[in-house]
Order: structure tokens, then C-alpha cells, then sequence
């Protein structure tokens, strides 16, 4: 297997594709029912995907034009539910498929954190994964107890120490052997297999024990996205997979090489670390299909919605530039990496606002591929092998019907190619990943330092 996958989406109306809600195909507005879950997990799991990676944002989007307007007009992020609750249900539903949900390390305290991902390691059977991110909303500061966003920089350190309380909790508290529910004896959980973590930190301070019994997991599979300088430093000592944003190999290159190079830094093989770059692939039978089912997609996109989206994700608003004038970078408190992607990261091209909008337009955040089923599979195919990257988030425009002709159209041919799995390794999510057998964190990950002595 060469190209590994991971559903995007968000549980929300407009996520990459902005406006395409209006397309009368479209059931973005079911990211209520239950029912439109459990359809996409099994959907991927027919295409054998990893996981369902489900985005998330804490806050309105409200940097356009300093107001929530164009976002709430577009479904753009906001209305949005939150990602951890519908997957016992999708679980349920399915065997195989994983579930990488976004939790922002920013707002959550650790202890009660990682209650919650345990409990999903249950309930799933080990097929849960954590996108790691530090969010850049500054709209979520504000309601979630503080004046303002904490600076970008601040934003990891505190990540830093989140992962070193979690790694205790979910590696050190607990033996393997503490629960050994005699009858005879009386004994649920032996006593002395227990231990407080006595966690006294910077920001935290956490002395008990962990209040679940160990996962299949312990640890959920570790995901980070977030590609600026300290972001690729974070994704080198703790990523397990990375999610970018890139639109060409050599820019996906830049990030994959940068994390790898972290890694070995960190003292970690740097083929532990799995890439998955976004892509909107738009599959037909044929090449002209496929390209009249875009041009169809194109007619819905909002220039507006994917400016308010984009303004928010960067933290600039885009509304108080001049539409034709090129970007340049700036350090900002928002996703610096969705800067850069449109100011440094291609040398050889500048970017207006009014370029960016419409690019983002169908496939924001990365590459939008349209073709007949072996187009498809060329294109992903020379992707991969130029960037370096392990696999693509395939997003869902016109969900779940982009989904759905993804894993009609294209999956058997990748498959045919030997590019994609035809069968599960195991069943737990760290499976997929390293292979059979393969359930815990690697030894070189600094989440193994912490395991119960
Ligand atoms: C591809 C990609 C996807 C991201 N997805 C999310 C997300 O779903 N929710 C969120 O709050 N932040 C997300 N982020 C941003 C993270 O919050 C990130 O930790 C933070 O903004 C720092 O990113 P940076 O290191 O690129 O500046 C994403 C970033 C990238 C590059």
C-alpha cells in the first residue's frame, strides 16, 4: 500500500468548499442526523479508508469585515456541533474505520481531556485518534473565558505540557494488570497497580490518578495540524500523522521534509510519521464527466463566503485590502501555515485576495483533482511520489456524494494499482497505521517514556 486515506469533513454546513450547500445534491445540511454520520463512516470503510478526520473551530468566524455576517450567510463553520459526539454511533456502525477528531489542547483541561478520549478508545475499540491543534480563533478566546487569543508561540508551550499530563495519564497511571475483577477476592481493580500521576507544571497541576482503566490504545493515534515553525517542531516530537495544506508537491515537500527532519531531532524514526495532504478530487466515468460535474460545483461557490473563511483562518481581513493587490506574510495570531501557503511557500507565485477566493472556491486548502478513475489515480499517484507525503485527506464538497463517487470511481482503481488497501491490517486505528499487531504508541514516541514500571 503506498497511499493511505482519511475522509474530511467538518460538523458543520461549509467547511472547505464554500456555498456549494446550494447545490440541490448537497446534504451538508444533515450534519445534524445521526443518520448522515453513520452513512459516511460506512461509506469510507467500503473505500477502506483510515479514518473519518473530523475538523473542528471553537469560535464564529468573524475577521471579515470585523463581523460574523458572511460566515452565518454561508454556513461557513458556524452553525457548528461538536465532533466527538457522533462517533460511538458511526462506531457502532462500522469495524475498521478510525476516527481522528479535532480537540484543541487551548481550551480543554487535560485531566477531564483525557477521560473522554479513553472513554472513545472503548467504545470504539480502539480506533480513535486525536487531530492535536492549538486553534487560532480569536472569536473562541473571547468566549471561552479569555480576553483575547494567547499568542501563537504561548499557544504550544501550553500544548507542550497538555501532551506530558495526558502521556501520564493515559501511559503511567494505570498497569496493564491493575484490573483484575476477582470475585473470590473481592478485588475490582487492585490498589497497588494504581498511581497518581503527581503532575506540578506551568500550567498545570494535576496530582490523582487517572479516573479511566486503560484503552486498546492507551494513547489515541496522535495527529497535529499546523505547519508553522514551532508547529512542524510540535508535529516532529508528537505527531503520529500530520495533516497540511498544500497545493503543490513541492510546497507539500517543503513540510513533510521540515516535520521529518523534527522528528529525527526528537530522536524518532522519521518513518513513524505519516503525511496526509488535503485534496478535493472530483471523479466521473470519463474526463469530460468529471469536468462538467466541477464546472457544475463551480456555478455554487461563494467568492465572499471563501473570503470571510480565509480571513478568518489567517487571521487578516481580507475585506480591508485592495482585492488585486498580492499578499504579503505577516506573523499573525491565526494558522501561520495557511499564510504562508499564499505568501512564502511558492516562490515563483503571488496571490491576491481576490485569486485566493476564487481558487478555494470548490477545494479550499489543497489540491482539486478532476478526471476519469486512472486520471485520478495518475494524478494522486504523481502527488504522492513528488511530496513525499503518505496519503490525502479527500475532501467533500457536495457531501456525501463526493465521498461516495470517490469510493465508486476511484477506490478500485487505486486498488487495482495495488496503491491503496483492499483489506484492514487489524482492527484498531494504530493497525492501519504500523501494521498487525500494533496497538500501543512506538518506543521512540516520547508518550513511551511515561509507561507504567
Ligand atoms: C491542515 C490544517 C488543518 C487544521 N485544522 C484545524 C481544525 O480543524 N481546527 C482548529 O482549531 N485548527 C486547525 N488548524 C490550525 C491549528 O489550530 C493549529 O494548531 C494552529 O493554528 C497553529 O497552526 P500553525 O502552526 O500553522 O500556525 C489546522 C491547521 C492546518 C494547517
Amino acid at each position: 500500500m503506498r497511499i493511505r486515506l482519511n475522509g474530511l469533513r467538518q460538523s458543520t454546513v461549509g467547511h472547505t468548499a464554500i456555498g456549494l450547500w446550494r447545490h440541490p445534491d448537497s446534504q451538508a445540511h444533515r450534519y445534524r442526523d445521526l443518520s448522515y454520520w453513520v452513512e459516511t463512516a460506512q461509506i469510507l470503510e467500503r473505500g477502506k479508508f483510515d479514518a473519518l478526520f473530523v475538523a473542528d473551530a471553537l469560535g464564529p468566524l468573524d475577521v471579515y469585515q470585523g463581523s460574523v455576517d458572511a460566515a452565518l450567510r454561508d454556513g461557513i463553520q458556524t452553525p457548528t456541533d461538536d465532533p466527538l459526539l457522533p462517533i460511538s454511533a458511526m462506531a457502532a456502525a462500522t469495524r475498521n474505520l478510525g476516527f481522528s477528531v479535532t480537540v484543541s489542547s487551548t481550551y480543554e483541561l487535560p485531566y477531564a481531556f483525557a477521560r473522554k478520549m479513553t472513554t472513545l478508545d472503548h467504545l470504539t475499540g480502539g480506533r480513535i485518534g486525536w487531530n492535536i491543534v492549538t486553534s487560532a480563533l480569536d472569536s473562541a478566546a473571547r468566549n471561552l473565558g479569555l480576553t483575547r487569543q494567547m499568542a501563537h508561540d504561548d499557544r504550544y508551550a501550553m500544548a507542550e505540557e497538555f501532551m506530558e499530563v495526558v502521556y501520564k495519564l493515559w501511559e503511567g497511571s494505570w498497569a496493564d494488570d491493575a484490573v483484575v475483577r476477582s470475585a473470590s477476592r473481592g478485588v475490582f481493580v487492585e490498589p497497588s497497580r494504581v498511581r497518581p500521576i503527581a503532575h506540578s507544571g506551568t500550567y498545570y497541576d494535576v496530582p490523582g490518578i487517572a479516573l479511566s482503566e486503560p484503552g486498546v490504545l492507551r494513547t489515541p493515534v496522535l495527529y497535529q495540524a499546523g505547519t508553522s515553525r514551532v508547529g512542524r517542531a510540535f508535529a516532529g516530537r508528537h505527531a503520529e500523522g500530520v495533516f497540511l495544506s498544500a497545493y503543490l508537491p513541492s510546497m507539500a515537500r517543503t513540510l513533510v521534509d521540515g516535520v521529518r527532519a523534527e522528528a529525527v531531532a526528537a530522536g524518532r524514526d522519521p518513518s513513524s510519521v505519516k503525511f496526509f495532504a488535503i485534496a478535493t478530487v472530483i471523479v466521473g466515468e470519463t474526463d469530460a464527466e468529471a469536468q462538467a460535474k466541477l464546472a457544475d460545483y463551480q456555478r455554487y461557490a461563494s467568492v465572499e463566503g471563501a473570503l470571510a473563511r480565509w480571513s478568518a483562518l489567517m487571521h487578516i481581513d481580507l475585506s480591508a485590502l485592495d482585492l488585486d493587490k498580492p499578499l504579503e506574510y505577516v506573523d499573525t495570531d491565526g494558522i501561520r501555515g495557511m499564510v504562508e501557503l499564499f505568501t512564502t511557500l511558492d516562490p515563483s507565485r503571488t496571490w491576491t485576495p481576490r485569486a485566493i477566493a476564487e481558487f478555494v472556491g470548490v477545494g479550499g486548502g489543497g489540491p482539486v483533482i478532476v478526471g476519469s478513475p486512472a486520471t485520478v489515480a495518475d494524478e494522486l499517484e504523481r502527488w504522492a511520489e513528488e511530496s513525499g507525503v503518505d496519503g490525502f485527506n479527500i475532501a467533500d464538497p457536495v457531501p456525501p456524494v463526493t465521498f461516495r463517487d470517490f469510493v465508486e470511481l476511484a477506490v478500485p482503481e487505486l486498488q487495482r494499482r495495488g496503491l491503496t488497501r483492499t483489506e484492514y491490517e487489524g482492527t484498531t486505528l494504530r493497525e492501519s497505521f504500523y501494521g498487525a499487531g500494533e496497538t500501543r504508541v512506538r518506543d521512540d514516541h516520547p508518550a513511551a517514556a511515561y509507561r507504567f514500571r
